[in-house]
């Protein structure tokens, strides 16, 4: 492959439409053109030059932009909701890249979020063997024992699932109210994890933060602030997604 040339899957990631294996998908599908013909073979070598489009619609580079979110609770990291609910990239007004959440946090928690269009980063950052470190800050109604928190870092099955803590740790505990405040930490990101996993030992949670993504967290921000990543950021967060490959 000379300098110039890339495998169009990537190109197509890299537009920020989709994620490597979606844009595999595609191809396979027949839904791509490269200077106006279908082409189906993966691994096809273009250059920026070419014309590609994907359902007939062209695609564009988008230069790759990275931000961090406080997402506030009741708001869907999404894209868009069916129902009208607020939408994570409506805290980022006039932003003109497609950008996507890396994964997801639900309605009710709040906490670090990030999005970018960098759709090959997004997967490395999403991919459980990269064990990317996720750290969370819990109120449970109850206290746990010790034989839950090391039953919760063995793993517990959930629906089928299994689903596992790397560590988990008692911040404080309220005695009167019977409530305390964990500190847990994670590399898978099933979805409603940390709820599921207390819902399995009898403990509901009743808050639930992210306060940590990898080396990045929530200092200087507000809930519903956001900022962009720094280059220096972009770079460390890739290698800490590449160094458990
Ligand atoms: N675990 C949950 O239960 N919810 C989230 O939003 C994230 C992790």
């Amino acid at each position: 492959m000379s300098a110039n040339e890339e495998r169009l899957q990537k190109v197509i990631a890299h537009s920020g439409i989709t994620s490597r294996r979606k844009a595999e998908k595609l191809i396979e599908q027949g839904r791509v053109k490269v200077n106006g013909t279908t082409v189906t073979t993966l691994g096809f070598k273009v250059t920026k030059d070419d014309k590609i489009e994907v359902d007939h619609v062209p695609i564009t580079k988008e230069k790759p932009v990275y931000y961090l979110i406080y997402k506030p609770r009741g708001v869907i990291s999404s894209v868009k909701d069916d129902k009208g609910r607020k939408v994570v990239t409506d805290l980022i007004p006039h932003i003109d890249e497609r950008v996507y959440p890396v994964g997801r946090l639900d309605y009710d928690t709040s906490g670090l979020i990030l999005l970018t269009n960098d759709g090959e980063l997004a997967q490395l950052l999403m991919h459980p063997s990269h064990q990317i470190d996720k750290v969370y800050i819990a109120k449970l109604e109850g206290v746990p024992t010790k034989t839950a928190l090391s039953q919760l870092k063995k793993g517990i099955q959930s629906n089928g699932e299994r689903l596992k803590a790397v560590n988990v740790i008692i911040q404080s505990v309220d005695q009167q109210k019977q409530t305390s405040i964990v500190e847990v930490t994670l590399h898978e990101g099933k979805n409603r994890q940390v709820r599921r996993m207390f819902e399995s030992i009898n403990l509901p949670v009743q808050k639930l933060k992210r306060e940590r993504y990898g080396f990045l967290n929530l200092n200087g921000l507000q809930s519903g602030d956001y900022r962009e990543l720094t280059p220096h950021e972009v770079k460390q967060l890739r290698a800490e997604a590449l160094k458990n490959k």
